[in-house]
């Protein structure tokens, strides 16, 4: 009996150690799965004044962002909003006032978790840092942006040429 017993209590410790690794690996799985990454560039876009201009920014592995909020943003500005999509609406009237009508989403692209920002008619104001945030995964990239003149441009490609 007394073996029966110890064979039982034995067995269950196997049992508990095997519930504690399959329970880690579940909460490991969940952990990572739909957790997708913000991806932007590595290097700065650059655009002169007047382009239309886009800042990638993408979901990765790909998820359906048409029905997340999406919020693209700089800090130095107040507010700061360059673009909010919500409830699959462009919310224009959070935006800076600079970016009024000028900024928006490719909304076919959302679904393909493609949620790169279009600038229309870039003003040298316009350079800076853009946040790329979905609040629902918690996750954010940074897109710096440069804005150059033609004027700038010429005397670089002025001096590459005279060097
Ligand atoms: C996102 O959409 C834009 C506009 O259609 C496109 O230019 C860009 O290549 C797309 N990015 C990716 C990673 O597919």
């Amino acid at each position: 009996m007394l073996h029966v017993r110890r064979s039982f209590m034995v067995l269950c410790d196997r049992c508990s150690v095997l519930v504690f690794y399959t329970a880690a690996c579940f909460a490991l799985i969940h952990s990572c799965r739909g957790q997708s990454e913000v991806i932007g560039p590595l290097q700065p876009v650059v655009a002169l004044i007047g382009d239309d201009i886009i800042l990638p920014c993408n979901l990765d592995p790909v998820m359906d962002a048409f029905d997340m909020a999406v919020e693209w943003a700089r800090s130095d500005l107040d507010p700061r909003f360059v673009l909010v999509w919500r409830d699959g609406v462009d919310l224009e009237s959070k935006k800076h006032p600079s970016y009024t009508r000028r900024t928006s989403l490719f909304t076919d692209e959302l679904k393909n978790g493609n949620i790169s920002l279009k600038i229309s008619k870039v003003k040298l104001s316009d350079e800076g840092t853009y946040k790329c945030f979905v609040p629902e995964l918690n996750k954010h990239t940074t897109v710096q942006l440069v804005v150059g003149t033609w004027q700038l441009l010429r005397a670089m490609l002025t001096k590459q040429v005279s060097n």
